[in-house]
């Protein structure tokens, strides 16, 4: 009798232990939001080097991230009543961030593509776009379709959409992969390389930027529904949530094609 009592109370106090331990477990993974909000603010993982969705501008006096994306950031930070921190870093580096719980959300013109969403969560798309090659204005002629790239030495930055698909698309040529995208435009400028692959906006401005540099009319096949999307690690669904709802404001009132257009006047003080 008293054996059975034991058992018993032994039983139920490692049920209840397991209860609690579950319920405490599941809270902190739900409660994305409530740790930034604890924290008091909202930690954006980004790669700065690409205008007009990030970079870097002289803004009074001071040296500061900029761009469409990095308003987006802020709109989302305020919607969660936190102060926002840009974390910069190189690409190949944005979304790993996530994972190592250095950065709350990644937002550096990231492609939603299929592999990367086995990874992350991505919210809804923000923007939709080409991916082109920026090449020499003098070359326009030259590289008017994929034969003449075949054998190109091509520039792409490191852990990108671009650089895969030249990989994919053009085997034979010779890539090089870069970590940084001023590096691998200034190459294209000195001639080490032929073309630079990346989003057709940017390379549209550093085409107006630079008089010497120009977007090629030819181009290489693009995945269906790879548009741009912040991401955020898996199952902060909470956190999505947030997000799609301030990126659905900004795409249907307009702010984020103005944030496009006020990041564009932007470059003129890139640095
Ligand atoms: N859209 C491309 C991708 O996701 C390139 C993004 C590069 N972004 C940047 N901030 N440098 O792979």
């Amino acid at each position: 009798m008293k054996l059975k009592k034991w058992i018993f109370v032994l039983c139920s106090f490692l049920a209840s232990f397991f209860l609690v331990a579950c319920q405490s477990s599941s809270s902190s993974s739900q409660s994305a939001v409530e740790a930034i909000k604890q924290k008091g603010k909202l930690v954006v993982a980004t790669s700065p080097d690409y205008a007009p969705f990030e970079f870097q501008a002289l803004v009074d006096g001071k040296n500061q991230v900029v761009g469409a994306d990095i308003d987006m950031a802020q709109a989302i930070a305020d919607e969660l009543g936190v102060k926002l921190e840009v974390s910069s870093m190189s690409f190949d580096n944005v979304l790993t961030s996530l994972q190592t719980g250095k950065a709350d959300l990644a937002i550096a013109g990231i492609s939603a593509t299929e592999e990367r969403k086995e990874v992350f969560d991505f919210s809804i798309p923000y923007y939709e776009n080409k991916i082109s090659f920026l090449i020499r204005k003098t070359d326009l002629e030259k590289y008017k379709d994929l034969d003449s790239l075949a054998s190109a030495n091509i520039a792409a930055q490191k852990g990108t959409v671009p650089e895969s698909m030249v990989k994919e698309q053009l085997p034979k040529a010779q890539l090089t992969s870069l970590t940084n995208m001023g590096e691998a435009v200034n190459e294209l400028q000195s001639g080490k390389v032929d073309a630079v692959h990346m989003d057709e906006p940017v390379a549209l401005s550093y085409a107006t930027k630079n008089a010497d540099l120009a977007v090629a009319t030819v181009s290489l096949t693009m995945k269906e529904g790879e548009e741009n999307a912040v991401a955020i690690k898996k199952g902060n669904s909470d956190l999505k949530e947030v997000v799609d709802k301030v990126i659905q404001k900004l795409k249907d009132d307009g702010t984020y094609q103005a944030y496009l257009e006020k990041a564009a006047k932007l470059t003129e003080v890139e640095q």
